[in-house]
């Protein structure tokens, strides 16, 4: 499945071959992947497979690959088994242009370089085995006390040290009447930055003809254990304009939201949105009242309808690309993180730096911290059990 090289392309950079490939570039670089391709009529099925291409080596000298899934419409996603990263988005504009959503690097040194590693912001990344933040580092399990890799002040984040998104998943291209997918697994196993029991974990990336991203996570274990599967993508749906996330307009349906402390560990009170800045339940550019929250929205949002299998999460509309994105899950809660962290330290694509609001994050979660919370809702995975969580986000336009 790898996109030879021929000695014609060595002329130019490996990251621009990279780039023209996942960019899906009429050029001469692209007609390698020509079997793979789908036409851009909307009434076929994709049938044909993603097409990989090398992404680079990781600092400990593993190759990994980049994969292309493509639509019949014309959309692709590019996504990396390195931590399972999703690198680029192309969905149309309202005039029909495809552009890329996604912020991130055009090959792995980027998600590797000591910059990132120092800023943190798992771009694009899986994240597992529990997504957002766990007090302490330390949790209690049928009376068992587990304690956790720390790298977050006093707390672990996004799963300790080196969490999903610094590994190396397996990778299997697939594809389905809903379109081209990317399953990938990966065993952490028991011990794993503190947490017990050999997880197997799977995630389905799928590209559906319909212009939206599905994310399926299944896992199972053998012993009980606390886990949280998020994906940690930043999208700006303006990308291309290098401008800040400030004028997109985000509607969250959910009446509370989970009060932090200085730490961002939920107090455990699950206050109303009405009459603050974080009530999202209209829609509000996330500009207009971001002042009033110190730092920056990075929060989590109870969602309405949560017993509901699949609910809506957020939706948001971009109004100089006319780009929308409508995210449903059947995950209880949505970290809302407004990118605070990003300095400008990062450039990224073809150049682009990333400072702070460069991108928005809306990861479908439970709750952080639900491990010490016995009242928010159950994150413990036990032996038998499989764990299953699907995330969609789904583009469209606005005229
Ligand atoms: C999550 C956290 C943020 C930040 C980012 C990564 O969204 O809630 O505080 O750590 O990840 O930079």
């Amino acid at each position: 499945m790898t996109i030879p090289l021929r000695s014609v392309r060595l002329a130019v950079p490996l990251s621009s071959v990279l780039l023209l490939a996942a960019c899906g570039s009429n050029n001469s670089a692209d007609q390698s992947t020509a079997a793979s391709t789908t036409t851009a009529d909307s009434t076929k099925t994709t049938t044909t497979m993603p097409v990989s291409a090398p992404f680079g080596k990781t600092t400990d000298g593993t190759e990994v690959q980049l994969f292309t899934l493509r639509n019949s419409s014309g959309a692709q996603a590019t996504i990396t088994n390195y931590g399972g990263t999703l690198t680029s988005l192309m969905v149309p504009d309202k005039d029909g242009k495809m552009g890329d959503v996604i912020l991130g690097f055009d090959n792995v040194s980027g998600y590797q370089s000591a910059e990132y590693l120092k800023s943190g912001p798992y771009f694009g990344a899986l994240i597992g085995r529990y997504g957002n933040r766990i007090k302490g580092g330390k949790f209690t399990l049928d009376g068992k006390s587990y304690t956790l890799a720390k790298n977050n002040g006093p707390n672990t984040l996004h799963g300790g040290k080196v969490g999903y998104d610094k590994v190396v998943w397996q990778a299997e291209p697939g594809t389905s009447a809903d379109g081209q997918s990317l399953k990938l697994t990966y065993l952490s196993k028991d011990g794993e930055e503190g947490y017990p029991g050999n997880l197997t974990v799977t995630v389905v990336y799928t590209l559906t003809n319909d212009n939206a991203l599905k994310i399926d996570y299944t896992a199972t274990t053998d012993k009980a254990t606390p886990i949280n599967l998020t994906n940690h993508a930043y999208f700006n749906l303006n990308h291309g304009a290098g401008k800040d996330i400030l004028n997109h307009e985000v509607t969250i349906p959910a009446d509370r939201y989970t009060v932090v402390d200085a730490t961002l560990i939920p107090t455990g009170e699950l206050r109303p949105v009405k009459g603050t800045p974080f009530d999202f339940t209209t829609p509000h550019t996330i500009g207009e009242r971001i002042a009033q929250v110190p730092g920056g929205y990075d929060h989590n949002w109870v969602l309405n309808n949560a017993s509901a299998k699949m609910h809506a999460a957020a939706t948001v509309y971009e109004p100089v690309s006319g780009r929308t994105m409508e995210v449903t899950t059947d995950e209880p809660g949505i970290q809302f993180y407004t990118g605070n962290f990003l300095d400008g330290t990062l450039k990224g694509k073809a150049g682009t730096t990333y400072g702070k609001h460069a991108g928005f994050c809306l990861e479908t979660q439970h709750f952080p911290d639900s491990p010490n919370q016995p009242k928010f809702p159950n994150t413990v995975l036990k032996p038998g059990e499989t764990f299953r969580s699907t995330s969609v986000y789904k583009f469209g336009v606005r005229k």
